[in-house]
C-alpha cells in the first residue's frame, strides 16, 4: 500500500460504505429499485454533466415518453434533442440515440453485460461503464467520476496530481483494490451507490462533514486534519466570454425562424435563432434576406447571460417584426424555416432561447 492506508484500513473502506449506504445512503431517486441497463445508462448520462435534482425531472418524463431502447432507438432525433432540451451538452443526446441504435442493431437490443463492451458503445466512458455493470449486473469494476475522485483522493491520501493520465491510472487502481470481494451482486450495487452518496453528502467539495463520514476514521486527508488538500488538481479550467447575437425575426402571427446549429460547437444540432459574431454581420443578413419594405423596426432586447462550463455566453437578441409574410431570400437565403409557437416544444431549443421566446408569449 504506497500513500499510508493499510491493508486493513482499505478492506474496512468497502465494508464500512456498504454498512453505511443502506442505512444513510440516497434511496429515492427515480433511477434506483431497478437493474435494468436502459435505465441506469440514461440516467448516469443524464448525470455526468447535469445536477441530481435536474435530472430527476427529465429523466422521468424521458422515461415515460421513451420506455425502452427500442422505443429511443425508433425515435426521431428531434424527438429526443426536445426531450433533452435544457440538460445541456447536447452531444450527450445525440450519442445517446446512436447507442440506443448500436444496441438494437448489433446486440438484438439487449445491452452488453460487462464494463468493457460497454465502454465500445458511443457516449459510453470508463465510469459510466462500470457504473452500469456494476449496479445492474454486480461486476467487480471502480467508478471514478468527479465526486467519487475526490472521495478517495481524500481516503487514500492521494498526493499526486490528477491533471496528469498517469496519476489518474493509478487512482483508477487505487480504487480498483477498494472494491468489495464478496458477493458482489448484493454489495457492488450498494458499494457503487455509497460511494457517489458520500461525494454528494458528507464528502462536499468545500466543507465536509468528517463527523457523519463512515470512512473519516480511515481517512488519511481527515487524519491530517486537510481534507482541503486533496484531490490533488493543478490545471485550471480558463473561462473566456463570448457574444452571439440572435437574430429573432417574428411574423405577425408569431411565428419565429429557427435554423438547426452547426454539428459542432455551442448547442450543436439544435434549432436556434440565427446566431451572429457580430451586430453588423446580422444587419448585413437582414439586409441581404429581408426586403427593407418588410422590416417593422428593429428592436435591441436585454443581454442575456448564459453560463457554460468553459464560457461565459452573453447573448444579444434583436428583434423584427415582419409587415407582411415574407420569406428570408434574396441572393443568400438564409437557412432555416418558420416556426409556429405550437411547433418549438417538438423542437430541441436551448434553454436560453426557449426561455427567450416563451417569456414573450
Ligand atoms: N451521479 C452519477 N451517477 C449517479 C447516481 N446513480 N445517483 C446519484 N448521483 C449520481
Amino acid at each position: 500500500m504506497p500513500e499510508g492506508l493499510s491493508a486493513d484500513q482499505a478492506g474496512g473502506i468497502a465494508e464500512r460504505v456498504l454498512r453505511w449506504q443502506p442505512v444513510h445512503g440516497r434511496h429515492d431517486l427515480p433511477w434506483q429499485g431497478t437493474r435494468d441497463p436502459y435505465r441506469v445508462w440514461l440516467s448516469e448520462i443524464m448525470l455526468q454533466q447535469t445536477q441530481v435534482a435536474t435530472v430527476r425531472h427529465y429523466y422521468t418524463r424521458f422515461v415515460q415518453r421513451l420506455p425502452d431502447v427500442q422505443a429511443l432507438a425508433a425515435a426521431e432525433p428531434d424527438a429526443v434533442l426536445a426531450l433533452w432540451s435544457g440538460l445541456g451538452y447536447y452531444r450527450r443526446a445525440r450519442n445517446l440515440h446512436r447507442c440506443a441504435q448500436v444496441v438494437v442493431q448489433r446486440h438484438g437490443g439487449v445491452f452488453p453485460s460487462s464494463a468493457a463492451e460497454l465502454q465500445t458503445l458511443p457516449g459510453i466512458g470508463r465510469s459510466t461503464a462500470a457504473a452500469i455493470a456494476a449496479v445492474c449486473f454486480g461486476e467487480r469494476v471502480a467508478i471514478l467520476d468527479g465526486n467519487v475522485r475526490r472521495v478517495l483522493a481524500r481516503a487514500l491520501g492521494f498526493a499526486e496530481d490528477l491533471a496528469g493520465a498517469a496519476a489518474q491510472r493509478r487512482l483508477w487502481d487505487r480504487a480498483t483494490e477498494l472494491l468489495p470481494r464478496h458477493d458482489l451482486p448484493r454489495t457492488m450495487p450498494v458499494y457503487t451507490q455509497g460511494l457517489m452518496d458520500l461525494g454528494a453528502g458528507p464528502c462536499s467539495p468545500r466543507r465536509p462533514a468528517c463527523s457523519s463520514c463512515p470512512i473519516a476514521t480511515v481517512c488519511v486527508a481527515n487524519s491530517l486534519d486537510s481534507t482541503g488538500l486533496f484531490p490533488v488538481k493543478t490545471r485550471k479550467l480558463k473561462r473566456r466570454a463570448e457574444s452571439l447575437w440572435l437574430l429573432w425575426a417574428q411574423t405577425r402571427d408569431g411565428a419565429v425562424w429557427l435554423q438547426r446549429r452547426p454539428p459542432s460547437g455551442v448547442w450543436a444540432g439544435l434549432h436556434c435563432l440565427p446566431g451572429f459574431d457580430s451586430r453588423e454581420a446580422l444587419l448585413a443578413a437582414l439586409g441581404r434576406v429581408f426586403g427593407a419594405d418588410d422590416l417593422g423596426g428593429l428592436e435591441d432586447l436585454p443581454v442575456v447571460r448564459h453560463v457554460l462550463t468553459h464560457k461565459d455566453l452573453h447573448l444579444h437578441p434583436v428583434r423584427v417584426v415582419l409587415a407582411g409574410d415574407a420569406a428570408p431570400g434574396g441572393a443568400q437565403p438564409l437557412p432555416g424555416a418558420w416556426q409556429s409557437a405550437r411547433q418549438w416544444p417538438g423542437l430541441g431549443l436551448p434553454a436560453p432561447v426557449r426561455r427567450l421566446l416563451q417569456q414573450d408569449g
